[in-house]
Order: C-alpha cells, then structure tokens, then sequence
C-alpha cells in the first residue's frame, strides 16, 4: 500500500452533501436519490447514533467516505453496542492508496470514542474485494448468510 499524504480524512460538514451523494449512488446505485437525501440527513441529524468521515484530496475533491453507526446488536459479536460500518467506498482511481484503511480507522475511533469494543460490517456474497479489504484490516469472517425477501398479497 502506498499512503497518498494529500488526502486527509475528517467528519463530513453539511456542505459536502453534493458531494457525498454521488459517492453514495455509486455504492448503492439501487437506491434512488431522494431516499439517498433521506438516510444522509437523518445521519446528520443524529450524530449521537451515526459517524460520517470523507476522505478529501489535495484539489477539495471527495475520494471516499465511510458511515458508521451504533448497532444493539451485531452478527458474533459479545458487546453491546457495536461499531458498524455501515458504507464504504473509495473512488476506483483513488483505490489501494490506504484511504480505504484510513476511513475505516476514522470509523473504529469514533466507535472506541463511544466505548464499543467490537466492530461489525457487512458485504455481499461475491464483493471479493470487500472481503479481502476487511479481512486485510483485521474483521473475521462472522457469519455468510442469504437475505431473502417475499410481497404479501393484500387481504
Ligand atoms: C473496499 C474499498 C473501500 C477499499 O478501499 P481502498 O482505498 O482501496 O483500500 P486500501 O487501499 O486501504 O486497502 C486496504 C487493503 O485491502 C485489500 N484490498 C483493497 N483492494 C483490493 C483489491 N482490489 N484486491 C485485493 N485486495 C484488496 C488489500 O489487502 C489492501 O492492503 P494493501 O494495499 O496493503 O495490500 C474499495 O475497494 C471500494 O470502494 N470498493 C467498492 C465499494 C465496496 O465494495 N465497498 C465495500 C462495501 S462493504
């Protein structure tokens, strides 16, 4: 990994939300734009609850950004609560750089600052390079599962 020194990692301001977003609906492309606005001002607006950390370079523009949040309960973990990180992502020509590593450790500060010894995360099944990028900042593998959803019919 070589650490690129003109970035530098700090909580998100409410001016970066342009900013943010884009980064966001390139992660969860699924997810529309103004459900995107919804999550990103209800994190802003609890920040007892959520943590936000942008990583920006040396031009003003955002590269990454990690989301954490203060779960009750996490997949094999023992404490409670537990840090979650709860979205990752480093613009693909700013990856392997360490930002991704540095984001992350934002994010465990944040949760230790609130006194949660465990971390917890998430990823798809098949996100090869999400798995060995937790696995290669020291997350184990907790649990594989299959998420599995169905439509009630109306009564
Ligand atoms: C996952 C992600 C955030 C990592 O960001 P990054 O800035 O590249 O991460 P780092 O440079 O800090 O890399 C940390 C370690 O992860 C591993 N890693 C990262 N990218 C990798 C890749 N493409 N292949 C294999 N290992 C990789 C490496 O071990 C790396 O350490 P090294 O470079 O010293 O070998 C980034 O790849 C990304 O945004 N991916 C797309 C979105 C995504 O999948 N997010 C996670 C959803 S849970």
């Amino acid at each position: 990994m070589t650490p690129n020194t003109d970035t530098v990692v700090r909580s998100t301001q409410p001016e970066d939300t342009e900013k943010w977003l884009p980064m966001r609906l390139a992660l969860w492309p699924e997810t529309d734009e103004s459900q995107h606005r919804k999550e990103m001002a209800m994190m802003c607006s609890d920040p007892k609850r959520y943590g936000v950390f942008v990583c920006e370079d040396g031009q003003g523009t955002l590269v990454g950004f990690a989301e954490v949040s203060l779960r009750e309960w996490a997949e094999g973990c023992e404490s409670s609560p537990v840090g979650y990180l709860e979205g990752w992502f480093v613009e693909p020509t700013n990856q392997r750089q360490g930002v991704g590593a540095r984001l992350v450790q934002a994010a465990e500060d944040w949760a230790q600052s609130r006194g949660c010894t465990e971390m917890a995360s998430d990823t798809n099944l098949g996100n090869q390079v999400s798995e060995a990028a937790h696995l290669k900042l020291g997350f184990q593998v907790a649990a594989e599962v299959i998420a599995f959803r169905k439509t009630l019919a109306p009564r």
